[in-house]
């Protein structure tokens, strides 16, 4: 088995940070299981968050965070990402990433739910794609060893310790084992699952499912953030339209052309995401579209295509002008707050085993994430993990575990119902109409039955699809199961049948194996 001092899954923003920093420290492995920059930290858009700006403080940041979060951030992580941001921007400045600047000055703009303008960006709304080309270019100078299109399949578990990760090189169809002390998953998010998405196809839940199998902990499943404002083109990839774009000014407005968010948020456009994903798909009923508008006709149109390149350039490369027409746009399955439950060192319940970025849950986002926290999440926390393993020469056994929680575990189902066959689009359609925006106990049933069903069906995967697809399934069925589980509505997790939060339902919900 080849050694190595790290391990890490993943070459996004997480796994890219992490491995510069972990190469101070020893040997680093990073495996993908596509080309390096497939990933969703290529797409963001509107930036990353921290409080830098004139009239802005770690604290405004903080309370803007916990009031997304819906009761049920971690005050504790909350507090070290807001006050660990600036310095990890300046991490990513001396890396290189070219944050765009305004007279001399970082230029700062404002998303939903934040209360001032507070996120930085680099080539307008390129600034993912500068992360990704910025970091992995370092990542390759600074010697970290890259296998490109080598799946992670399983992690390595000996006496309750990761010992390592087995691999299946997709070019060649065998499969490897890589031994470490340190293995760290940052396997991105989880929006594949369903069937409208601003996420790429690699973001499969993949490192949620290979935790869980090895006996980590998983949690707030049920949170999934649905981006109020996907590109609706027919044939047209689901290009994400940045909530940037509401920020400078960008109006949504239904069929009839009125603008309709303040029927439903004092906050009107600039809402919490929830609240206008949610206000999108009523007046989608109401009117019997299946898209709303973006209108950024009224502004200038040489700030459009300034400030927002790659989305002005996108849709006119699709026959739409947006400074002249209005932009249809529709919600799509974009950001995963659950995940593997760390601590606020990345450290999971599993020695050894560290999660970072859209994989793991810190506890920082709660209910529902604030816009371009993500981002600055991944380097709070990537940070952290080396700050523990950079010290210690082994990590500590356990987790902390200080929030309140109920600890469950996948059951056996019987089906109830006519269970489809099972194909992807199958499943993300399952995904989208009975786990997704809205949901109801009724639907939650059925999608977790059928859902079981396919799980006993799978034959033993062999293929990178095949693999994606068991993920999937699993990592599906834990959220249809948490959700169903929390008889509530909060932040992202809205439910018909229970429209209301509870107080009694303030806590998270925690899942793992029992053999
Ligand atoms: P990713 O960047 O998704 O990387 C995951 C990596 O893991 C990939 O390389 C993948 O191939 C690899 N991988 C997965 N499974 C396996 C496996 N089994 N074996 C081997 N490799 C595997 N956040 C913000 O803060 N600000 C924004 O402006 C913003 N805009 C966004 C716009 C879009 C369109 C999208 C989709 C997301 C946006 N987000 C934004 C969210 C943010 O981009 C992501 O949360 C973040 O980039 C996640 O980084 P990551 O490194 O954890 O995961
Ligand atoms: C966006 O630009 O709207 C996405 C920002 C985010 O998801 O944080």
């Amino acid at each position: 088995m080849n050694e190595y001092n790290y391990i890490i899954v993943g070459s996004g923003i997480a796994g890219l940070y992490t491995s510069l920093l972990a190469r101070e420290h020893g040997t680093v492995l990073i495996l993908t299981k596509g080309s390096i920059d497939e990933c969703n930290t290529k797409y963001a858009q509107g930036g990353i968050a921290a409080a830098i700006g004139q009239g802005d403080s770690a604290e405004l940041h903080f309370r803007d965070t916990m009031a997304a979060g819906a009761g049920l951030c971690d005050p504790e992580a909350v507090r070290l990402l807001v006050e660990e941001a600036p310095d990890r921007i300046t991490d990513l400045v001396n890396f290189g990433v070219p944050f765009d600047t305004l007279n001399g000055e970082v230029a700062l703009t404002r998303e939903a739910a934040h209360s001032v303008p507070r996120i930085l960006h680099a080539g307008g709304d390129a600034t993912g794609e500068h992360i990704e080309v910025t970091l992995s270019r370092m990542a390759r100078l600074a010697k970290v060893t890259i296998l490109e299109h080598f799946l992670a399949t399983e992690i390595i578990v000996e006496d309750g310790v990761a010992k390592g990760v087995r691999a299946l090189d997709c070019s060649s169809g065998s499969f490897e084992e890589f031994g470490s002390k340190s293995v760290i998953l940052a396997t991105g998010g989880g929006g594949g699952l369903f069937k409208f998405t601003t996420n790429p196809e690699i973001a499969t839940g993949d490192g949620i499912a290979l935790a869980y199998r090895a006996g980590a902990e998983i949690t707030d499943m049920e949170f999934f953030q649905f981006h109020p404002t996907a590109l609706r083109l027919p044939g047209v990839t689901r290009c994400l339209i940045s909530e940037a774009v509401r920020g400078e000014g960008g109006i949504l407005r239904n069929e009839e052309g009125r603008q309709f968010m303040f029927d439903y948020s004092p906050d009107g456009d600039l809402a919490p995401r929830d609240i206008v994903a949610r206000g999108i798909l009523s007046e989608m009923r109401k009117t019997g579209s299946d898209r709303v508008f973006l209108d950024v006709t009224h502004l200038p149109s040489r700030k459009i295509s300034a400030r927002f390149p790659h989305i002005y350039r996108f849709c006119l490369d699709h026959g739409l002008n947006i400074t002249k027409s209005l932009i249809p746009v529709s919600p799509a399955a974009h950001y995963m707050m659950g995940g593997v439950k760390t601590n606020v060192w990345g450290e999971t319940n599993i020695a050894g085993l560290f999660a970072a970025g859209e994989a793991a849950c810190t506890g920082v986002h709660g209910a529902n994430r604030l816009a371009s926290n993500s981002l600055l999440e991944v380097v709070v926390f990537a940070k952290r993990i080396l700050e523990r393993t950079g010290k210690a020469s082994r990590p500590s056994k356990r987790a902390r575990r200080r929030r309140e929680q109920d600890y469950v575990s996948l059951s056996d189902r019987e089906a109830t119902g006519a269970v489809p066959a099972l194909s992807l689009p199958a499943f993300q359609s399952l995904m989208w109409d009975k786990v997704g925006i809205v949901r109801s106990g009724e639907e939650l049933e059925k999608a977790a039955s059928i859902l079981a069903s396919w799980q006993e069906t799978l034959k033993k995967p062999s293929d990178r699809p095949s693999y994606e697809l068991s993920d999937m399934i699993l990592v599906g069925r834990l959220m249809a199961e948490a959700a169903l589980i929390r008889e509530e509505s909060r932040g992202a997790h809205f439910r018909t049948d229970f429209p209301e939060p509870l107080p009694a339902w303030q806590r998270h919900i925690v899942f793992r194996k029992t053999d």
